[in-house]
């Protein structure tokens, strides 16, 4: 673990990971890193940026995925990330998508690492923030660590000091964006071994990790981990991370503090016109394991999105316990 501080994060998720599952999440812990969902260079250059790109500031620190494979127009969208206030841009190289791939991002991008390492160099030569890379360990059934441990080198000759490796293989014909994240073996001992042979490259691993056990176990190998689904399905995980991981000493705040706390956020939200259920759907987590999980779930995605009334949210929250 470099500087014997771990890191710890949330994946990037399509249509999860928007800014208002990160205000949320933001509430939960103040040191976790906090990824958006991928964002394709070509739609930060010619889209509705603002729309794309803005943020909470209480969200930092927040890294910006990228989608894309041309130099140019990563370097462009990283400069425009910089102005928006991005403290991390990383390249998406894991996502096997059948849509990505036809637009030559994600992980097809695992089969051309000089592409990458290109990709890399243009985008650190046009911003000083620190550019990242997320990928998989191989491509479709081929289970070679020396090539992923090449695809690495060749990277970071390029000047990335930074990998988050999902510790699966990326299969590009066949199986579905959501196989591809369960079918695929787990191979943690790939990412262990990078550690191993890449001392001074930074490397979290990725893929499987549920619980603080198995966070504490990577962790005496690698130097971060991220959590997808888990940090989805069950946010409230995250709330001793700051005390248990880094050098915090703040009381555990309970999941009604944390639902009481989004309250501001939510009328603000509401008096923008649009709807409660934008923010709430990202919160049906939040009792996960609890007596009263089934009544919150049930709640926020009946009732809240009917009535679309903040005052149903507070009743909710008076009949809710830990
Ligand atoms: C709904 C969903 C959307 C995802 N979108 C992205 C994405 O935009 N970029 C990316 O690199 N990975 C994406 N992933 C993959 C996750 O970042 C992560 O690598 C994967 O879920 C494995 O981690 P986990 O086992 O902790 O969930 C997505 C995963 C899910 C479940």
């Amino acid at each position: 673990m470099l500087n014997n501080m771990p890191q710890i994060a949330i994946a990037p998720m399509l249509d999860w990971t928007d800014r208002h599952y990160r205000y949320f999440m933001r509430k939960i812990s103040k040191k976790t890193i906090l990824y958006t969902e991928m964002v394709v260079a070509d739609a930060i250059i010619h889209g509705d940026r603002d729309n794309l790109l803005e943020f909470n500031p209480e969200e930092q620190h927040i890294v910006l995925q990228l989608g894309g494979s041309n130099p140019e127009k990563l370097a462009t969208s990283a400069r425009i990330a910089v102005e928006y206030g991005y403290q991390e841009i990383n390249l998406n190289c894991g996502c096997p998508s059948d849509r990505v791939q036809s637009g030559k991002f994600g992980a097809c991008l695992m089969k051309e690492p000089e592409l990458v390492a290109d990709c890399i160099k243009a985008m650190q030569e046009a911003v000083s923030i620190p550019v990242t890379v997320k990928q998989r360990i191989g491509l479709d059934y081929d289970y070679n660590y020396d090539y992923c441990a090449k695809f690495v080198e060749t990277i970071a000759t390029a000047g990335c000091k930074s990998f988050i490796i999902h510790a699966r293989n990326a299969v590009l014909k066949g199986l579905s964006p959501k196989d591809n994240r369960e079918i695929p073996p787990l191979k943690y001992d790939y990412v262990y071994q990078l550690k191993k042979d890449f001392p001074d490259l930074n490397i979290m691993l990725n893929g499987g990790i549920k619980t603080t056990t198995d966070m504490i176990n990577h962790l005496e190998l690698v130097d971060g981990v991220m959590l997808g689904r888990e940090a989805y399905y069950n946010p409230y995980l995250f709330a001793n991370f700051d005390n248990q991981f880094f050098t915090e000493n703040n009381p555990v705040r309970t999941r009604k503090e944390i639902a009481l706390d989004m309250i501001p956020y939510l009328e603000n939200h509401l008096a923008q016109g649009h709807r409660l259920h934008h923010v709430t759907r990202h919160m049906i987590g939040l009792y996960h394991g609890c007596k009263k999980a089934k009544l919150w779930r049930q709640q926020l995605t009946t009732n809240i999105i009917k009535s679309n009334n903040i005052k149903d949210y507070i009743d909710l929250l008076g009949i809710m316990d830990e």
